[in-house]
């Protein structure tokens, strides 16, 4: 069951463990760059990342040049992290505290990054209001980049149930509205040197 109060979950998690302790952690998040600068070229492109966490992806951004930048978390402990990791880089960064399934955005962006966190909405209600969200914040022609675990990837993450996805199945369950243009695999092995399969799925907003 999706947890009721994600807020809760996640600012523990962030509490009792250091960025670089959890699973999910990435020296650098590679692909995600990849992906990122092949779909917005121009440092001006207005750029969110959702459930960001701690990670250093943000931050690489904006040492980049990219000056659109929102970071969306739940956790506000995640969040005072990475403001804390980054330094004077993290005023460069518009910071939202929210629970994704009850958020309605308040602008466009171009692009809309996730890694691990769309796979923690198990139940098709909660499913259907992130991809409300989705499609209320990206303009016709942007950018949806979502990682999730792969198929053959683990069945849990946290501690939570994840619901895993190929570029078939996660185009599927978008719907309509979404065009799937690429699928990517990663195999990411965790702190502990656990061999985990993501799969990093863009779409086209239509
Ligand atoms: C597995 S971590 C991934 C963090 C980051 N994306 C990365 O790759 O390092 C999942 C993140 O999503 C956040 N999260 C989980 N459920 C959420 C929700 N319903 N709304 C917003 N953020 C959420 C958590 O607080 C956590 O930071």
């Amino acid at each position: 069951m999706t947890s009721p109060n994600p807020e809760q979950h996640w600012d523990a998690v962030y509490d009792t463990k250091s960025p670089t302790e959890v699973s999910w952690y990435q020296v650098r998040p590679a692909l995600s760059l990849a992906l990122i600068h092949a779909a917005a070229p121009d440092r001006a492109t207005p750029i969110i990342d959702i459930g960001c966490g701690a990670s250093s992806l943000l931050g690489e951004l904006a040492s980049e040049g990219y000056d659109d930048l929102t970071g969306l978390d739940a956790s506000a402990v995640a969040v005072a992290n990475a403001k804390a990791h980054y330094g004077d880089l993290a005023s460069r960064i518009r910071w939202v505290i929210a629970d994704i399934i009850r958020w309605t955005p308040e602008r466009t962006w171009r692009v809309w990054h996730d890694r691990a966190v769309f796979h923690f909405l198990i139940e098709a209600a909660a499913q259907d209001a992130y991809i409300g969200a989705m499609s209320a914040a990206l303009e016709p022609g942007a950018t949806a980049i979502i990682a999730t675990f792969a198929l053959d990837g683990p069945d849990k993450c946290s501690g939570l149930p994840v619901q895993r996805y190929s570029g078939a199945t996660m185009a599927e369950r978008l719907g309509p509205e979404f065009r799937l243009l690429s699928e990517t695999p990663e195999r990411h092995v965790t702190p502990n040197g656990v061999v985990q399969r993501f799969t990093y799925c863009v779409f086209e907003r239509l």
